[in-house]
């Protein structure tokens, strides 16, 4: 693989600074039962690296838009993200003990508040969005979006979970599926709202959803990558787990080098997107290279 080459990665997280007190503020503002809060925030404003918050911020600049405007849907897809994550753990999906290096959240509370958190994490990101996103068409544009991208997730949890569920599907094809949506519904979703928060015109949405597909599947063969060569220490959560599990991933169907190749097709594909928006997208190339790269 590509090593990073020139990768500011201190500007590259910058908006992260951004996200992470305006998703705490709102959690603060709502009204809940404060174990449901304290389970909420053990997950979400966990060691996370919120890597959708970012690309929704560098997809707004992009365009030409203010990071403030996309701060809305950036504090939302990471809340659909970390949702995800919560029940992705659960011992009826992945069953996995550890998660942003700390024990997951149903291991730290319980079953019970796990569900509930998940489950309330999905309407508080819809409600921050309906609350703090303005004109009104917009906001209708962006929870059109975020809903898209949250059930082709779920769908893609479902396809995972039953990975059987088109035997005269080749397995390489049943995998794409899998991976586009399971973890690409999110990437493309967190990218085009930021691109609506910059009022982006069609030509620029479309290149920048052929960006987004590229890097969301990359994100998730890179992903299986991780799994099955670097440490639990490393990653922050369970390696080796898909193999344990018999998970459908690049690696079990295709290799680790073609896995790797892959990777590199997609980066460059990813970066070919790109190239109507000259110097302005230099933050989302760099995402790219980080993400093609990244050790966790
Ligand atoms: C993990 O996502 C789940 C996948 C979709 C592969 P991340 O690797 O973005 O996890 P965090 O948010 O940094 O913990
Ligand atoms: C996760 O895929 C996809 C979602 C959470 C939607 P994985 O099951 O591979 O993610 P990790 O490896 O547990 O983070
Ligand atoms: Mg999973
Ligand atoms: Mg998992
Ligand atoms: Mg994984």
């Amino acid at each position: 693989m590509t090593s990073p080459t020139q990768i500011d990665k201190a500007a590259l997280t910058a908006p992260a600074a951004l996200v992470e007190p305006y998703m705490k503020a709102f959690l603060e503002s709502r009204t809940m039962p404060d174990n449901l809060r304290n389970a909420i925030a053990y997950s979400l404003l966990g060691d996370g690296k919120r890597m959708r918050p970012i690309l929704t911020i560098r997809a707004c600049e992009a365009v030409g838009g203010d990071a403030s405007a996309a701060l809305p849907p950036a504090a939302a897809i990471e809340m659909i993200h970390c949702f995800s994550l919560i029940h992705d753990d659960l011992p009826a999906m992945d069953d996995d003990d550890l998660r942003r290096g700390r024990p997951t959240l149903h291991k730290h509370t319980n079953e019970a508040m796990a569900i509930l958190a998940g489950d309330a994490l999905t309407s508080l990101a819809f409600e921050i969005i309906v609350e703090k996103v303005t004109p009104a068409d917009r906001a209708v544009r962006i929870v059109t979006e975020l809903a898209r991208g949250t059930n082709d997730m779920i769908s893609g949890q479902v396809y995972d979970t039953l990975p059987h569920w088109d035997p005269n599907t080749p397995d390489a094809q049943r995998l794409e599926t899998i991976h586009l949506n399971k973890t690409g519904a999110l990437l493309r979703a967190s990218v085009r709202m930021g691109a609506i928060m910059g009022d982006a015109d069609d030509a620029a949405l479309d290149n920048l959803t052929t960006y987004a597909n590229a890097i969301g599947l990359m994100f998730q063969v890179v992903d299986d990558l991780l799994d099955v060569t670097q440490t639990t220490e490393q990653l922050g959560k369970t390696a080796g787990k898909d193999v344990e599990q018999d998970k459908l991933t690049y690696p079990a169907v295709h290799g680790i080098e073609a896995s790797q190749a892959e990777v590199e097709r997609l980066r460059t594909e990813a970066h070919d997107a790109l190239t109507s928006f000259g110097a302005n997208a230099k933050h989302l190339h760099d995402l790219c290279d980080y993400l093609a790269t990244r050790k966790k």
